[in-house]
């Protein structure tokens, strides 16, 4: 993908991307539904918010801003700390998908990011189904 047509621009970068994050996580939130991914958080969702926003930055074709302060996202290592199997996984896959109908952008796109995040969300995956995490 080049500048011209990278998943960042059909977005509508920055603006679009932070609003995206920030109704996922007000939607994390303040949703019964995912309880259990929101009890993994800090009380405040400030870091999280600005986190995702800079590797989702780079992850669409857009600024790297997470490896430019971070260096690289190692993401599956870093969701290490905390158990997620299927349930943990539909739970942060509902909370974007939510954001994502609500996000305006085209079909296409909303199509395209549902199944990019799901199949980022279940490689975070590192419990056993059925497995209790006691
Ligand atoms: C599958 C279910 C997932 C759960 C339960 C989960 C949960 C968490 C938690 C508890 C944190 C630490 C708090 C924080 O620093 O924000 C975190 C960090 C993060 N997550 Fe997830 N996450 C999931 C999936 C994803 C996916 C699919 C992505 C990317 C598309 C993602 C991207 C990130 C990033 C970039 C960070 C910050 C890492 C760091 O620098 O520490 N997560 N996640």
């Amino acid at each position: 993908m080049n500048e011209l047509n990278s998943l960042y621009d059909l977005i509508g970068g920055e603006t679009k991307l932070r609003a995206l994050v920030d109704r996922f996580y007000d939607i994390m939130d303040s949703s019964p539904e995912a309880r259990d991914i929101r009890a993994y958080h800090a009380k405040s969702l400030s870091q999280s918010r600005e986190k995702l926003f800079m590797f989702l930055s780079g992850w669409s074709g857009g600024p790297s801003l997470y490896i430019e302060k971070y260096g690289h996202p190692r993401l599956r290592q870093r969701h290490m700390p905390f158990s997620i199997g299927m349930r943990e996984r539909d739970q942060w896959l509902w909370c974007m998908n939510k954001a994502l109908d609500e996000s305006g952008f085209l079909p296409s796109v909303v199509d395209h990011l549902r199944k990019r995040f799901a199949e980022v969300a279940d490689f975070m995956r590192n419990k056993t189904d059925g497995e209790h995490n006691v």
